[in-house]
Order: C-alpha cells, then sequence, then structure tokens
C-alpha cells in the first residue's frame, strides 16, 4: 500500500471508529512513528510503497487508536511548553491549558532565585517549562504516585538540560514535606473533577489514572488542602496558583480569601474559561 491511501484509508477508519476531529493528523502522526521519519516526508513521497513489516506496526497502532487511546499515549510522547516529553497511562496529558498557568507564573514579579515547588507534577511539565526559562529559580517537583514519578524523573534527565535551572524530584503529599515559608511560588494543577463527572467517561480522560483526574468534595478536596498548606509553606509576598475546573473558580477564590490571601484572582485559559486563580501570602 502507497503512503497517501495509507493514509486516506486510516483517516476513514478512526474518523468512523472515534469520530476524532484530528483523524487525518492521528494516522500521519502514527505513520511518522513506524517510519521513524517527519509528517513532511508523506508529503514528498506520497507514492513510498509500505512494506508488510511497516503495515503490521501501523495496524497494530491504528486498532488501539480506533478503540480511543489517546494519540499521546500511543505516540508515548506529547509536546508542552515546545519541550517533547515521553507520556504514558501512568500521567496526565498535559494540557494546552495549563501553558497559561506557566505563562502567567514566568511574569510574576518573584525574586531572582525564586524557590518554586510545582504539586502533583505528573510527567513533570509545569517544573520543566518553568525550568526552561528560568535558569536561576530553585525548583522542586513533587509527585506522590510511583508510576508517574518515573515518567518525570525519565523526563527531568532527558529534557533537562546544564542550561536549565536546578531541579529537584520529592515524593511527597502535596506540601508535607516542607517547612514553614520555605517557597515564594507554589504552582499546581491538583486532580479537581468530581468522581460523577460524566466527563470521566469521554473521550482520553477515560485512559487516563484517576489519580490524576479526582477528587473528592466535588472534587475540591486536593485544591482545599493545598491552599491550607501553602499558607503555611509560602513566604510573604509568595505567589499560590492553583489550576482547577471551569465551574470552580469562585468557590477557590473564596477558600483563598477565607485563608488570608490577598490579590485573588480568577484567570482565563485560550478557550476562555475559567482555569486558574493566583493569590499572595500577606
Ligand atoms: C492533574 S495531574 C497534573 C499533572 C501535571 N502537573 C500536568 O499539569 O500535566 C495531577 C497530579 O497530581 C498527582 N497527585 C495527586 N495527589 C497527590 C498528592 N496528594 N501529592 C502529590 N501529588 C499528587 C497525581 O499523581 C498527578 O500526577
Amino acid at each position: 500500500m502507497r503512503i497517501d491511501q495509507f493514509i486516506y484509508e486510516s483517516s476513514q477508519l478512526i474518523e468512523t471508529a472515534i469520530a476524532s476531529d484530528s483523524a487525518r493528523l492521528d494516522a500521519e502522526l502514527l505513520l511518522a512513528k513506524v517510519l521513524n521519519t517527519s509528517r513532511s516526508y508523506f508529503y514528498a513521497h506520497p507514492e513510498y510503497v509500505l512494506n508488510a513489516k511497516q503495515l503490521a506496526a501501523l495496524h497494530d497502532l491504528l486498532e488501539l487508536r480506533c478503540l480511543g487511546h489517546p494519540i499521546a499515549y500511543i505516540l508515548g510522547q506529547k509536546e508542552f511548553w515546545s519541550l517533547d516529553l515521553t507520556v504514558n497511562n501512568g500521567v496526565l496529558i498535559p494540557r494546552p491549558e495549563t501553558e497559561t498557568l506557566v505563562e502567567f507564573a514566568l511574569q510574576l514579579n518573584l525574586p531572582t532565585d525564586a524557590s518554586v515547588v510545582d504539586l502533583g507534577t505528573g510527567s513533570g511539565a509545569i517544573a520543566l517549562a518553568l525550568a526552561s526559562e528560568k535558569k536561576s529559580w530553585q525548583i522542586v517537583a513533587v509527585e506522590f504516585n510511583n508510576a508517574a514519578l518515573t515518567v518525570a524523573k525519565n523526563n527531568i534527565e532527558t529534557v533537562a538540560t546544564k542550561h536549565f535551572s536546578a531541579l529537584q524530584l520529592i515524593q511527597a503529599n502535596w506540601l508535607s514535606a516542607f517547612a514553614e515559608q520555605s517557597f515564594d511560588l507554589v504552582i499546581a494543577n491538583p486532580p479537581y473533577i468530581d468522581i460523577h463527572d460524566p466527563h470521566l467517561q469521554q473521550g482520553d480522560v477515560r485512559f487516563e489514572p484517576k489519580t490524576a483526574l479526582v477528587s473528592n468534595e466535588q472534587g475540591l478536596a486536593d485544591i482545599k488542602c493545598i491552599v491550607r498548606h501553602a499558607t503555611y509553606c509560602l513566604r510573604a509576598g509568595g505567589y499560590l496558583m492553583i489550576e482547577h475546573g471551569c465551574d470552580q473558580s469562585e468557590q477557590t477564590k473564596d477558600l483563598l480569601t477565607n485563608n488570608n490571601f490577598v490579590d485573588v484572582n480568577g484567570h482565563r485559559d485560550l478557550s476562555n474559561n475559567f482555569r486558574f486563580v493566583s493569590a499572595m501570602k500577606k
């Protein structure tokens, strides 16, 4: 089978099986993985004939995609903040929404050698993005799940180079491992979905670890825990930033205000949904 034929037929298969709005892109990405080439190759060589071994490998990957497995898990990769991160089903697939937190954090007025913690680092996405931009920040990435820790460790070793700031990975329950006034910035994308939320049964989310997604108390238990810990671990004038569900902005802001944070603000993501709250410790 020729490359152009494979792309056409497999796009149709994916489209029919899971109504993916990125069926053609998905097919091209699977092909790029198997041929170990860039997508531009397909446009230059549409007549290339795939051999039996390549077709067998493509068939396996296509089957997974048609069953709904996320393209990021099939490829084992996801781009975040222009960094190529390794991912597997032990970690949340980093989302573009979370890049808005990184963007905001980079604009905060923090000391040059700011002490920063990324809570629930998963693949290491937020910590690595910050480390790639702020060479003098002292960054700690915290994770409690063993499978996620393995992925984060691998990404820190392979993505972080000597041009990145110091980045330490620690296994802990949120901020429990840290002393009073340890940080200038606490940034977190915690689990915040209610266990009964129907979105858990849809799309990519079905394949992601529940420990990365679900929280008690209508999704707010972990956010509450982080806010309480942060009042203790932040330095005066330090910031807390928490990602939340698009209907949790008011509750998260109230929590922060009730815990004596000031300068409490809700922020929207690129889809115009409220996505995170920032606040300063007095
Ligand atoms: C929504 S995911 C965020 C992953 C990553 N920061 C990102 O933005 O792509 C939440 C992460 O928090 C971790 N986590 C859940 N409970 C935790 C706890 N008590 N302490 C530390 N990490 C926790 C999960 O294992 C998961 O990796």
